[in-house]
């Protein structure tokens, strides 16, 4: 039999018709009679609308219509906003009412037959407002927010007051924007009752639920499509309100809408990082064993919707502590609404607490990695459960390796390259592991070709060249002959690209489908005129390699599936498949784990610090797509940079507005920030998961690097940066060399 693709490094499916821009993604689809939609967005961070004059923008040319809370159709809630297939990322539709309730929320439409003229028609649109202070900082708010998650295991607080060894510091993370390359956007197409939405979305399945309940039409008339997504980072997950205003204004002016969220609105209406403050308290024994880990966080969140960032999300079971309370605040303020961003909580959470962890062994005088390995956890002690598959200590032991960790001298500035001053740090990256339902379908035809679909998306992760492998692998069809199909709601359900769960829920449906498909083809091949099986029993045959054989005979010996489909004169075979959760996930706890090392070069004659290379060892179960996930994680380490580094959206006080809502002010790291970078992959299958070990990769990579990062400038420099981003002034005033 021939070797699997599993594991190898496949060129991406869709990498083509990517870099040939082919590929469609939402506001690129032509359609015939679009209008546009241009969203105009309060001015205000708090308060009420008290006039909309839309009298000088109704006459102006090629205006359809100026939608606003004073005039436009019924848009509904959805019954339970926070489930899935009905998540809407903001529980108030647009224009529900005249309250303003962030700088940016969207107040009204201007619809015209150009951009142009939509563009000039929201800017004679004048809006009047009674004003109120906004409220922009969590202490702007004086009361002490409730405590909204509590957990306990313990006495931390009695552990920690008597601990030889104490670490009680707070850590700041601001607020960061996604900045995928695609903006939002979608296009609203209505055919009679029906609507379709072309849209970039992280879940097209959830869209459609959404778009059915808060356009009050039943769930089959809603079609969403979104074939492409030029990333997501968590900002996609659920619809946001530009989506249900271009459906709803295609509706009144019955004609196809589209509406693009430009750049500066992409900091206001679609989501964020909550900034997050931190207080870490480590209580230990003088050899370094934790006795107590208090850890208690703080998010701001809209007025809107509470979402909790959950930065102590990893606290009760990354490291081995007897006793540990963690504790979720929120704080409502004037802001647009946050949401999941790329390793939400995890990733703010793991910078505090490792860089708690950092603060602890340099308290010792011990390597940062030998706290690690000293409180290193054999099981989930939050739950008591074993790990599915833990290989975080090879993580640390492969990573130190490749590294050279064994070459670090402790001492603050000791570690020199010319001009430059080295620094080393090191972090533990942790995310959970989930799979749950999905169904898919594969198609064998007589051309020679293999189908699958699924209503699933990928958003540049790389599940089109994930579910092709799967198939492949099954039925030994090379990957060039199977043609992938996602991101269209008419499919079998799939599901969200969220949690780092696509890939181990959809293989396990796209593996049953290809078998149940192969199933039919063998039927199929023993009931067949000129068939070689003719009259054989269908259980003494096989496929691969492409072709139905005999069981234990070479594949060469068999026929290929499409002479097969060509002699019963049928144009193709399906079959379709759905598959849940892991049979046994109540059993284990199933997480994925890495280390990262990242070296720092600090040259103080021209105050520069930048990052000089990163190496990264995961442990994500068994990787289905070698490229893709590479990338993944390659990515994620970047984006880390851009974390420690660059990133933070700074608000107004005055009115919330964010004062760098583009790409010159707001800083994403690009590529001369990149250094030499590596990834290696244990690549141990899990073996509870399913059948392929694969556990997800799509956000792991992004924990545990901003900590490694102020590890490594506080080895350099002496400065220890517990608010991000690390910028020169805050080095310049402190640092020891
Ligand atoms: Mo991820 S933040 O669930 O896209």
């Amino acid at each position: 039999m021939a070797a699997s693709v599993v594991g190898t490094a496949v060129t991406r499916v869709d990498g083509r018709v990517k870099v040939t821009g082919a590929a469609r993604y939402a506001v690129d689809h032509p359609i015939e009679g679009v209008v546009y939609g241009v969203p105009i967005a309060s001015t205000i961070g708090s308060g009420k609308i008290t006039a909309i004059d839309t009298s000088v923008a109704e006459k102006m040319p090629g205006v359809l219509a100026i939608l606003h809370h004073g005039n436009c159709g019924p848009l509904f809630r959805t019954a339970s906003p926070f489930e899935q297939d009905s998540w809407m990322s903001e529980s108030r539709p647009p224009f529900e009412d005249d309250t303003v309730y962030y700088y940016g929320q969207f107040v009204a439409l201007a619809v015209a037959n150009t951009f142009e003229q939509a563009l000039d028609a929201a800017s004679h649109v004048k809006i009047s407002y009674r004003e109120e202070k906004p409220l922009t900082r969590m202490s702007d708010v004086a009361e002490q927010p409730p405590v909204r998650s509590r957990y306990a295991r313990g006495d931390a607080e009695s552990a920690y007051n008597s601990a030889p060894m104490k670490i009680d510091a707070t850590y700041i993370t601001p607020t960061e924007t996604h900045n995928p390359m695609e903006m939002h956007g979608t296009i609203a197409v209505w055919n009679g009752d029906k609507v379709t939405l072309y849209e970039t979305t992280q879940g097209v399945m959830n869209h459609q639920g959404v778009m059915s309940q808060t356009l009050g039409v039943p769930i089959e008339d809603v079609h969403i499509i979104s074939p492409f997504v030029g990333s997501g980072f968590g900002g996609k997950l659920a619809p946001w309100p530009h989506s249900l205003l271009a459906a709803m204004a295609a509706r009144r002016v019955n004609r196809p809408v589209k509406v693009s969220v430009p750049r500066s609105l992409m900091f206001t209406t679609v989501g964020h990082r909550p900034l997050t403050e931190q207080r870490v308290r480590l209580g230990a024994t003088e050899d370094g064993k934790l006795m107590a880990i208090v850890h208690e966080a703080k998010n701001p969140t809209s007025m809107i919707v509470d979402f909790m960032e959950r930065c102590t999300g990893p606290t009760p079971m990354i490291y081995s502590c007897p006793n540990v309370t963690a504790t979720e605040q929120l704080v409502k303020l004037n802001i647009g609404t946050p949401c999941p961003m790329r390793g939400p909580g995890r990733t703010p959470g793991m910078y505090a607490l490792d860089s708690a962890m950092d603060e602890l062994a340099v308290k010792l005088n011990l390597d940062p990695m030998e706290v690690r390995l000293r409180n290193y956890a054999e099981k989930d002690e939050s739950s008591n459960l074993p790990f599915s598959s833990k290989h975080l200590r090879e993580c640390y032991q492969t990573g130190a390796e490749k590294f050279g960790w064994s070459k670090r001298t402790p001492g603050v500035g000791s570690m020199r390259d010319g001009s430059e001053i080295l620094g080393w740090g090191m972090g533990t990256a942790t995310w959970d592991a989930y799979r749950g339902g999905s169904q898919a379908r594969v198609r064998l035809s007589a051309d020679g070709r293999a189908r699958v679909s699924c209503a699933t998306q990928d958003i540049g992760t790389g599940t089109y060249t994930v579910v092709a492998i799967i198939v492949s692998d099954k039925t030994g069809i090379p990957v060039e002959r199977i043609d992938a199909v996602l991101g269209d709601s008419s499919l079998p359900p799939g599901p969200t690209s969220g949690g780092s769960a696509a890939t181990a829920t959809v293989i396990p449906a796209v593996a049953a489908a290809s078998m149940n498909v192969i199933g039919e083809l063998l039927k199929l091949a023993v009931i067949t005129d000129g068939s070689p099986f003719n009259g054989a029993d269908a259980t003494t045959l096989a496929m691969s390699s492409g072709r139905v054989h005999k069981k234990g005979d070479a594949p060469e010996s068999g026929v290929p599936f499409e002479q097969l489909l060509k002699l019963r004169r049928v144009a193709a075979l399906e079959a379709e498949a759905k598959t849940g959760g892991a049979p046994d996930e109540d059993k284990y706890s199933m997480h994925s784990f890495g280390a990262h090392f990242v070296e720092v070069g600090w040259d103080p004659g021209i105050a520069r610090l930048r990052v000089r290379r990163t190496l990264t060892v995961m442990d994500a179960g068994r990787i289905i797509s070698e490229k893709s996930g590479r990338n993944q994680i390659l990515g994620a380490v970047v984006m880390g940079i851009g974390m420690a580094m660059l990133e933070e959206t700074i608000y107004d006080p005055r009115n919330a507005k964010p004062l760098n809502n583009n790409y010159a002010d707001y800083l994403v790291a690009t590529n001369a920030d990149i250094p030499e970078q590596e990834c290696i992959f244990l690549d141990y299958p899990d073996p509870v998961i399913g059948e392929y070990g694969a556990r997800g990769i799509g956000e792991i990579g992004l924990t545990g690097v901003a900590s490694a990062l102020t590890m490594a400038t506080y080895h350099a420099t002496g400065v220890r940066v517990r608010d991000l981003p690390i910028r020169i002034e805050k080095l310049m005033a402190n640092r020891a060399v």
